[in-house]
């Protein structure tokens, strides 16, 4: 048995929010991982938890009028029950609120503090105050605060920063080192890029708000919430409290996160790591994100998918099976409801649950539910079928460890394909109308280890139907308790008495489970969603008038070079002068027959430039199926009237 390590993590979850399907998608994908390597002979640690401290945190407590910890132990104890149910194997949960945590920071802070690699300076940026936050001007939209839209004011604040800059050479020699370090490939170059443009040093502690680890050498200040939570892989991993952990399991070598927090995990955390002397991780995956039903997961759009539904009306199971089989992992993926009913029946009834109904139904019809006595050495068809199950088992393996689960289930669902292949070639039923036992026999005995081997592979995406399937070929143990070393063929034992067939999975009724979901989703709240919706597109009167409609002549018209669509026009606005306006009406209207015409447009919008120049206003026009006609005024009036 290889004794190997392998260390794996998710990202410790904000207690902000309750457990939802982007959380659960990382957790189950760090489980099969850590489930499969425990399978393979390694040590494997395997770290998940929450993440306790920061301004987010302090915010959603007061708005349910909690104090932050009193919010991270009710919330916390969302994520530990999903986690129970979805068969979650983690060997440890860190709250960065524990003591083992805060100490593991403090004592990093002051040794990088000491090395020159902290200091303080002033942080300045654009304050929200209603969110007490600052933001990067990158970050604010339309000049306003991002969360709120309210205005933001430039503020300095007294703050301590990590000399990032100074750690730019380094990364990049390390990536160079590492071409893999970051995965899926294209991520990687995303990472080198921002960092060759530059790194500016990152301010990383807050007086603004207190809910944090205080900087142990100056408690006005608590730390930055990420210099705080990234640490956490490493008080995790035993460091200042079990060395003997620490040095088995450090550098981890798997880190999986979202895309969003690529850039904390791939620059951010091994310069910190670097900075405090210790080996970066081995590897970054950044999976993709969730749409839902093909709309953002939102608590406003009330489309947040809770795990815990879908695992109490169609088993733990399926849930773990179709999250990482729809959709190849790194890429954005949208989960619908018809799509989870289609994999559950084709994959996990027709597929997977028909091969073993199939096998163990003629086990028990020709050997009376016993494993047939094998004799002899296979013949070249067996050969061959035994040669390509291995070999789809290998690549299998080989998916798996690049971490690319949708590809190691193909890779076990073509070991089914094969297997009823094998049935309909061999066509068992023939072999014993013509009596020609000794060949049924190997047949029979062929599906059977096919099962157990199927069996191990499913193992650590389905550990309870797996477990399942183990016992109807007969075993009482755990097949966690297997290893891959088994996966050969030849290995069970003649006589062994196999369990009558029972559906694995029962087939789901579409119609009817789409049918119940509607029902399910309260009629009211539906009624309330609706209302919502229809109320965005209302506005009041204040609102409407604040747009100022003028009638304008056209003066001159010609057409924007280099474009087929745009017409600059110069237009008499009367008392607000004369304007120049870009319209994308040139494929219904010639410049030849503008001038003169009296059009409505919106004088107050916000000047915009198309194809370089200047647009100072809009046009009104009515467009349907490919149609456009501009609204004219019937008569004469002056250019400036108001519209009202
Ligand atoms: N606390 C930080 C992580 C610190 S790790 C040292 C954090 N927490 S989070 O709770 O906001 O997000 C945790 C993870 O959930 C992220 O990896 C994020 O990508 C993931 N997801 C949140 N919504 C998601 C989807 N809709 N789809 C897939 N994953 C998504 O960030």
């Amino acid at each position: 048995m290889e004794n190997k390590k392998f260390y794996v993590t998710t990202p410790i979850y904000y207690v902000n929010d309750v457990p939802h399907l982007g959380h659960a998608y990382t957790t189950v994908a760090a489980d099969v991982i850590a489930r499969y390597y425990r399978t393979k002979g390694y040590r494997v640690f395997f770290l998940t938890g929450t993440d306790e401290h920061g301004q987010k945190v302090e915010k959603a407590a007061k708005e349910k009028g909690l104090t932050p910890q009193q919010l991270a132990d009710k919330v916390v104890v969302r994520f530990i029950d999903l986690w129970k149910k979805l068969n979650i194997s983690n060997d440890d949960f860190i709250r960065t609120t524990q003591e083992r945590h805060e100490k593991v920071v403090q004592e990093i802070w002051k040794k990088l503090e000491e090395k020159g690699d902290i200091y303080l300076g002033e942080y300045e940026g654009w304050y929200c105050i209603h969110c007490e936050t600052f933001w990067p001007e990158s970050q604010l939209v339309d000049g306003k605060c991002p969360d709120c839209g309210r205005e933001v004011q430039k503020l300095k604040e007294e703050s301590y920063f990590f000399r990032l800059s100074a750690y730019q050479d380094k990364l990049l020699e390390f990536y160079e080192k590492h071409p893999d370090f970051v995965q899926p490939p294209n991520r990687m170059n995303e990472v080198v890029s921002f960092v060759k443009q530059g790194l500016k040093d990152i301010s990383i502690s807050r007086t603004t708000f207190s809910w944090g680890i205080p900087v142990p050498t100056n408690p006005k200040h608590v730390i930055y919430v990420w210099f705080d939570a990234l640490f956490n892989y490493i008080t995790g991993a035993g460091y200042l409290s079990d060395e003997e952990k620490f040095r088995t399991f450090w550098p981890a070598d798997l880190h999986l996160i979202g895309k969003d927090i690529l850039r904390f995990h791939a620059i951010y955390w091994p310069a910190f790591l670097m900075a405090a002397g210790f080996e970066p991780p081995r590897k970054v995956f950044a999976h993709g994100w969730w749409t839902v039903e093909g709309k953002k997961m939102s608590k406003s759009l009330r489309n947040v998918v809770d795990p815990n539904f879908l695992i109490e009306k169609y088993g733990v199971d399926p849930f773990r099976y179709f999250i990482l089989r729809e959709v190849p992992f790194g890429l954005d993926g949208d989960f619908s409801h018809r799509a989870f009913i289609h994999r559950f029946n084709s994959d996990l009834v027709n597929d997977l649950g028909n091969l073993i109904k199939r096998s163990l139904s003629m086990a028990f019809k020709y050997f009376s539910g016993i494993v047939p006595d094998y004799s002899g050495s296979p013949d070249p068809e067996e050969k061959e079928y035994r040669e390509n199950v291995l070999e789809k088992f290998n690549e299998f393996q080989k998916n798996i460890e690049n971490v690319a689960y949708h590809k190691a289930l193909v890779s076990l669902w073509d070991i089914i394909s094969l297997a009823n292949v094998y049935i309909d070639r061999s066509a068992p039923w023939n072999l014993k109308k013509e009596n020609k036992i000794e060949k049924l026999s190997r047949v029979i005995f062929d599906l059977i280890e096919t099962i157990r081997i199927v069996a191990l592979g499913i193992y650590p995406f389905m550990p309870e139907t797996s477990q399942r399937i183990w016992e109807q070929i007969g075993y009482t143990d755990k097949i966690e308790n297997h290893t891959y070393e088994e996966v050969s063929f030849g290995r069970i034992e003649a006589g062994r008495k196999l369990n009558k067939p029972a559906n694995l999975f029962e087939r789901i009724d579409e119609k009817k489970a789409l049918a119940d979901l509607e029902k399910i989703m309260p009629a009211p709240e539906r009624e309330e969603e609706k209302k919502e919706e229809s109320m965005e597109n209302i506005i009041d009167i204040t609102q409407f008038a604040k747009v100022d409609l003028r009638v304008a002549k056209i003066i001159k018209a010609e057409k924007v070079p280099k474009s087929n669509k745009l017409i600059k026009l110069e237009i008499d606005v009367g008392e607000l002068g004369r304007r120049t306006i870009v319209a994308g009406i040139a494929k219904h209207y010639s410049p030849e027959e503008l001038p003169g015409k009296l059009i409505i447009v919106v004088a107050n919008l916000k000047p915009a430039k198309l194809m370089g120049i200047e647009s100072q206003g809009m046009l009104l026009a009515a467009s349907r199926n490919g149609k456009l006609k501009l609204l004219t005024v019937e008569g004469e009036i002056e250019p400036g009237s108001k519209i009202s």
